[in-house]
This record gives structure tokens, C-alpha cells and sequence, in this order.
């Protein structure tokens, strides 16, 4: 089964093609950063208007990279919320109609389930049932996932979530949008220890994170300051460090609670070499593992979105006539594919 993934929830246009037998065909993934470079942040608007003027082709491309046409497409996938309302119905608009027109079944995804599930493109992925870090700019969660559809949200953030916070920092600092990436690379180049900043709910019980107040005690050290580029780097250090401690600590705190052995990083911030080498070498000292999918599934992409179209379909899911986007949809709503009421 050959399934067209369509991903347009933010500022990513994505599309991507997975078949069944032979895994990933080809993806495409189109970054509208330069469009809202300017504004300082995502712009609604711009981003529905550029997913209309980007999809149609990006969709063509990737099918003549997969070598095939959208006659040879078994289903149509495509990414319904949560996200921004006019991105996502331009996605859903789009898979929808296609869908329709070549009288093949469609599929309404949660594009957090896709962000859970990526890992599994990868050639050696975690049985289930594993533990999920959940860290892009929206969401910052720790996810129990028992299976396909079974998500029992165990912690998230109360205010920013891990990739604003990088985002809003990186502002603080003089970087352009969006610099959460440019801030990691920054802070290699810093040194460990001049700002010691806050960890975030440390000493509170239970899984949920905080970022806001981390944000401000870097507004605060700026202030006043003029930054030369080592102050610049020797912040970023500082408050990576915090954000990494943070994280790795409710990971850890969570994989106790539940039992799991196997810990699954996903979304945005998943790219953070940091993070990754500092949740590696503390799942293995604890005699556990984990995993990642490679940067480019951990930022938004349409190769997720097909993957869970696959599994849903195959399970015959499949997304009404009316096109419809769900801007807020929690994850565990979710149910497994194939359980009835499964459908969008
Ligand atoms: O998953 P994603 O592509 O989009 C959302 O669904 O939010 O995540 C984007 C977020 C942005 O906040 C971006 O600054 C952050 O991930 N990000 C990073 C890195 N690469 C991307 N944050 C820290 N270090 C990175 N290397
Ligand atoms: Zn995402």
C-alpha cells in the first residue's frame, strides 16, 4: 500500500510517499523560516497563504522522486491538528480532495502521533511499549506509548514548551528566527559554569516541566548588558545546560515510575546534540536505551504523516467527506487503529 503523506500544521510544507513493502519512497519538506524571519515568529496567515502557493508542486516532486503518479497512490494522509487552523485546513483541504478525486480512501492524522511514531522509519527501532520525550516548539511532553494509538500523557509543560523557550532566548540574544538551532550552536562555543542558571521544577514531585521562569532569569542577566560574543555564547551554555538537566532529570524520573527500558526522543528539539548525548549516556547508565530518529524526523515532516496513515488505513480508518481540522486535539484521545470510534 502506497500512502501520500501531507504535513502543513506550522510553517513546514511537507510531503512524503511510504509504501507498505518497500518503507520511505521520498520526502519533501519546504521551511517557510525566511517568510516569518522578519515578523520574529510564525504568522498565521503567511504560513495558510504559502502552504496554498507550495503544496501542489511539492506534492508533484516528491511523487516523480518516488517514480510514480498519483494513480499508482493506494491512500492520502494527511495532517488534521493540532496546529495553526488556516495551515492545517489548506493539508486537509488538499489530501482530502485528491483523495476524492482519484477515489482512494483518505486519512485525518494527529501530527504528535507522527511526531511518537517517526522513530519507527528507522531501521532499528523500539519495540513498544517505550517512553516518549516529546520536545518541539509547541509541546513538551512525556508520553507513555503502549502501542499504536495508546498514549497516556504523563507530563507536560505549564507555560513555554522546550523550543519556544530556545526560540525566545535565542531572540534575547540577538539571533534570528527561528534560533533555537543557531542557539545550540552557540553555546559549544561557550563556557560551562558563568551562568548558573535555575532547573526548572527540580525540586517539585511529579513529570510536568516550566520554562518561563528560566526565560526570564536570562532576561534578566541581559539586561543591562551590552554582549560581546563570548557573553552571548557563555548564556547560550548556561541556559542549554538548564533546559538539558531538566529534561533528562523527568525522563529519567518518568522511565522509574512506569517501569519502560526504552526511551524514544522526538519532535524539534530532538535535533539538540546536547540533549541527545546527555538522555543517551543517562539511559545507559541506568541500564536502559535510547533512541532518536534522525534530525530530519524530529523536525516536522511528511514521512510521519504517512507512516500513521499507513497503519490506520491499513486498519480502515478513514477520514470523512467534509474537511475538517482539529486545532486543539489531545494526544490520548487517540485510540488504537482498528478500535471502533477510531476514525477523525
Ligand atoms: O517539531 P518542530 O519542527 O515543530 C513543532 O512542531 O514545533 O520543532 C521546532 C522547534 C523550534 O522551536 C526550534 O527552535 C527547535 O525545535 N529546534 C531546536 C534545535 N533544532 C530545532 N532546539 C534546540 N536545539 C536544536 N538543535
Ligand atoms: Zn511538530
Amino acid at each position: 500500500m502506497k500512502v501520500l503523506g501531507i504535513e502543513s500544521s506550522c510553517d513546514e510544507t511537507a510531503a512524503a510517499v511510504y509504501d507498505g513493502e518497500r518503507g520511505l519512497l521520498a520526502e519533501r519538506v519546504h521551511s517557510q523560516a525566511d517568510l516569518h524571519a522578519a515578523w520574529g515568529g510564525v504568522v498565521p496567515e503567511l504560513a495558510a497563504r504559502d502552504h496554498v502557493r507550495r503544496l501542489p508542486r511539492l506534492v508533484q516532486s516528491v511523487l516523480a522522486d518516488a517514480g510514480i503518479t498519483t494513480r499508482d497512490l493506494d491512500g492520502v494522509a494527511y495532517t488534521a491538528g493540532p496546529g495553526l487552523v488556516g495551515a492545517l485546513m489548506v493539508g486537509a483541504g488538499y489530501g482530502r480532495a485528491l483523495a476524492y478525486a482519484l477515489d482512494r480512501p483518505a486519512v485525518a492524522v494527529h501530527h504528535l502521533e507522527g511526531h511518537l511514531l517517526a522513530v519507527l522509519l528507522e531501521p532499528d527501532p523500539p519495540e513498544f511499549p517505550y517512553l516518549a520525550l516529546l520536545v518541539s516548539g509547541g509541546h513538551t511532553m512525556l508520553i507513555d506509548v503502549e502501542g499504536i494509538g495508546r498514549y497516556r500523557v504523563l507530563g507536560e509543560t505549564l507555560d513555554d514548551a522546550a523550543g519556544e523557550a530556545f526560540d525566545k532566548t535565542a531572540k534575547l540574544l540577538g539571533l534570528p528566527y527561528p534560533g533555537g538551532a543557531r542557539l545550540a550552536e552557540l553555546a559549544e562555543r561557550g563556557r560551562a559554569g558563568r551562568f548558573a542558571f535555575p532547573r526548572p521544577m527540580r525540586d517539585r514531585p511529579g513529570l510536568d516541566f516550566s520554562f518561563s521562569g528560566l526565560k526570564t532569569a536570562v532576561a534578566l542577566a541581559v539586561r543591562g548588558r551590552i554582549l560581546d560574543a563570548a557573553d552571548s555564547a557563555d548564556l547560550a551554555r548556561g541556559f542549554q545546560a538548564a533546559v538539558v538537566d531538566s529534561l533528562v532529570e523527568k525522563s529519567l524520573r518518568a522511565l522509574e515510575a512506569t517501569g519502560r527500558s526504552r526511551l524514544v526522543v522526538a519532535g524539534g528539539v530532538g535535533a539538540n546534540l546536547k540533549l541527545r548525548s546527555a538522555l543517551k549516556a543517562a539511559a545507559e547508565s541506568n541500564g536502559m536505551r535510547a533512541y532518536y530518529p534522525r534530525p530530519s524526523l524530529c523536525t516536522d515532516n511528511a514521512a510521519m504523516i504517512a507512516l500513521v496513515g499507513h497503519e490506520r488505513l491499513l486498519h480502515g480508518e478513514r477520514a470523512p467527506l467534509a474537511v475538517t481540522a482539529q486545532p486543539r486535539w489531545p494526544v490520548d484521545a487517540l485510540m488504537a487503529p482498528g478500535s471502533s470510534g477510531a476514525a477523525a
